[in-house]
């Protein structure tokens, strides 16, 4: 990092809300961030509907690199490496799938879905001690957990527990990844993951879902169109107020709260999902009182995890790549026990909202991309970007936790404690140090 003047502290104005282009392009500070953020951090991998029986498996990825999420024989859930510990061949080359053993098609090493070498070619012929098989397993992550169906992991064994990690921003998770009608119920995935490349830095899709307000302008044509499930009311439901809420931890959400006096006029195009709708946001309020208005519309898990939870429901991973490339990862998710038909028709919202087809996720790469490359020069590079919206605003709030802003929510709050964040982790050589920079004010 020699020519970036020291430490990523400096290249992150937290004052003034200024931060370096240096960030979105720069080869250096990529290689740093795998080491000091994507090795440590907890990172979103899956969700449990995607490994329900033994033997279930789905390859995934933190940062860089292929994983297995799989669930053994006994029922328990594992994170392994997807790389052979006899010559690192990619031991699943799968997206998902039932297995009793991972087979390395190499030199024919097999290993359990727990993890364990179970098998190799003349093990008694061929190897003396001391080569013990009890050491060549699978390397499975640090720590697991597994939280309302979705299912994160780290590798590093002194990271603070996952919920010490998210902090307050738990709030955000557990009203995001309840059943919509708040009760014991389960959600799970429709279909499989769309997984497509984009010629950006993760960071410009971390920040945006974070909550950057102020690109909704670049949405103006999908809400003049109306392609929300209230036909003719923008892009989704109409929103209440507005929360625009920030955490230490780097996490941000936008929630929206909506009143729970008035009946709720949803899906107007069909009628069988507003029924379904009205009945659950009946029982959601007979179980949650006022609380039950308060949804997460949208929001990043730093580092890389980022979902929607008011209608679209949705999850969204930047797995990095390269400086100028990542790959991402979108998954949608409704409550299990919906009707066939629900599904189905928020299956067509989900679609023509999000993904590479979807109108708003369109918008949205139009911007990064642009943005990416017109950030490349010699001259550009010279010039940081501009966070300075709502500086000094946010505070308190009675509805949710965390430092909110509400009326106007014209603030960039979010992407800067995002970035502050990212700092902490570039310059903090352990948790001890990233725990006590989280406390600071
Ligand atoms: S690399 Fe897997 S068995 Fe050799
Ligand atoms: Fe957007």
């Amino acid at each position: 990092m020699k020519s970036l003047g020291g430490s990523a502290h400096a290249l992150v104005d937290m004052q003034l809300g200024e931060i370096s282009r240096e960030l979105f392009v720069n080869q250096d500070l990529y290689r740093e961030e795998q080491e000091r953020i994507f090795a440590r951090a907890w990172l979103y991998v899956g969700h449990e509907s995607q490994v329900k029986a033994p033997g279930d498996f789905f390859t995934s990825k933190m940062g860089e690199e292929s994983v297995i999420l799989t669930r053994d024989r006994a029922g328990k859930l594992h994170v392994f490496l997807n790389t052979c510990r006899h010559r690192g061949m990619k031991v699943c080359r799968y997206d998902q799938g039932n297995t009793k053993n991972f087979i390395c098609p190499y030199h024919g090493w097999s290993f359990a879905t727990d993890g364990k070498l179970v098998g190799v070619n003349d093990y008694q012929a061929a190897y003396q001690p001391p080569f013990d098989r009890d050491q060549w397993g699978l390397v499975e992550v640090a720590q697991l957990k597994v939280f309302r169906g979705t299912v994160w992991a780290t590798w590093d064994p002194q990271a603070p527990s996952f919920e010490d990690y998210m902090g307050e921003a738990m709030f955000a998770l557990d009203k995001g990844f309840a059943p919509w009608d708040g009760g014991d119920g389960q959600t799970e995935l429709l279909g499989v993951p769309q997984k497509w490349i984009i010629p950006s830095n993760w960071k410009f899709v971390a920040e945006n879902f974070s909550c950057d307000v102020l690109h909704t302008v670049s949405h103006r044509s999908v809400d003049m169109v109306g392609i929300g499930p209230s036909v003719g009311e923008g892009r989704r439901d109409p929103m209440g107020r507005q929360l625009v809420t920030s955490y230490p931890g780097g996490h941000g959400c936008l929630y929206g709260i909506w009143p729970t006096e008035t009946p709720r006029q949803d899906y107007a195009g069909s009628a069988e999902t507003a029924a379904y709708f009205q009945d659950c946001w009946q029982r959601r309020i007979k179980r949650m009182g006022k609380q039950a208005g308060i949804i997460p519309v949208v929001g990043t898990m730093f580092p890389n995890m980022s979902f929607h939870a008011q209608q679209p429901r949705t999850i969204l991973v930047a797995h990095p790549r390269g400086p100028l490339e990542t790959e991402l990862w979108r998954v949608y998710f409704v409550d299990k026990d919906a009707p066939l038909a629900v599904k189905r028709y928020l299956r067509s919202y989900y679609l023509r909202y999000s993904g590479p087809a979807g109108m708003t996720e369109q918008d949205d790469m139009e911007n990064w991309n642009y943005a990416s490359a017109a950030s490349l020069g010699t001259v550009s590079r010279r010039y940081p970007y501009h966070y300075k919206a709502g500086l000094r605003a946010g505070g308190a709030s009675d509805d949710v936790p965390g430092r909110v802003t509400e009326n106007p929510v014209t603030t960039e709050q979010n992407p800067r404690g995002l970035y502050k964040r990212w700092a902490d982790y570039m310059d903090a050589p352990d948790w001890t140090a990233l725990c006590a920079a989280q406390e600071q004010p």
